[in-house]
């Protein structure tokens, strides 16, 4: 899904006949076989959402690409690092569920403001059902510290449940309703993931997760 004048992701994705080109002359095979990691594996499109009117609107503007089967939402604003990914951890659950999952990570209470906020039933089998969820509550008001990191498998009745959403709030359409009356209908579930976190949407999490990949890769000097 990208905003108008977004075209550049969209170009990422695509074959680049120039650059290929460019590497063979110089003889970078190095480089050619690292420039098109997603090629081989998936068919990549782009849908143009218009206007700026939200994540529930966003996923509808999918719903013809999805074809009536389960998908998975990756918010690209939240990087995860580490193994087993969060997408991952959702396809494991969603095969017992076979309903809508939405992935949990722990905040500090000051981060709540942030994110849609969870209220869990825990489960043994760690997919939980939910008891109520709050986007972005005020630090005194949040049921707790579990927020929707941007992860989210959902079956094709999300659609239906978004269509029913009447009113806009703060310009956009909230998911969080459609969300909280799936949950109430016993439709959509909650799992912990494990992985770690970055919000690269706010300035420190975009500084932590550069440098915590550059210290993995060992881009720093020795003494850095
Ligand atoms: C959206 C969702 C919110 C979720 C967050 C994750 O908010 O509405 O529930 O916790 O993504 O990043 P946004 O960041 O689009 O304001």
């Amino acid at each position: 899904m990208i905003s108008p004048g977004q075209s550049q992701v969209e170009e990422y994705f695509e074959p680049s006949p120039y650059l290929e080109q460019q590497l063979r002359e110089r003889k970078r095979e190095d480089l050619l076989k690292k420039i098109y990691p997603f090629h081989k594996h998936a068919n990549v499109v782009a849908v143009k959402q218009a206007e700026p009117l939200g994540l529930a609107h966003a996923l509808l503007m999918a719903e013809e690409q999805v074809k009536n089967e389960p998908f998975v939402v990756l918010l690209g604003d939240d990087l995860f690092f580490g193994s087993p990914s969060p997408s991952k951890q959702l396809i494991e659950a969603f095969k017992t569920s076979k309903k809508s999952i939405i992935a949990l990570k722990e905040v500090s209470k000051e981060e709540v403001v942030h994110y849609g906020i969870v209220d869990i039933i825990k489960s043994n089998n760690l997919i939980h059902q939910i008891k109520n969820i709050v986007e972005k509550p005020k630090e005194s008001e949040a049921p707790t510290t579990l927020a929707i990191p941007g992860r989210y498998i959902f079956t094709p009745d999300i659609f239906a449940y978004i269509k029913r959403l009447k009113e806009k709030r703060n310009a956009e359409y909230p998911l969080t309703d459609a969300l909280l009356q799936m949950a109430k209908d016993s439709n959509l579930f909650a799992v912990e993931v494990s992985a770690t976190r970055f919000d690269v949407g706010q300035v420190p999490g975009y500084l932590q997760a550069t440098l915590s990949l550059a210290r993995e890769r060992r881009l720093f000097p020795k003494n850095v």
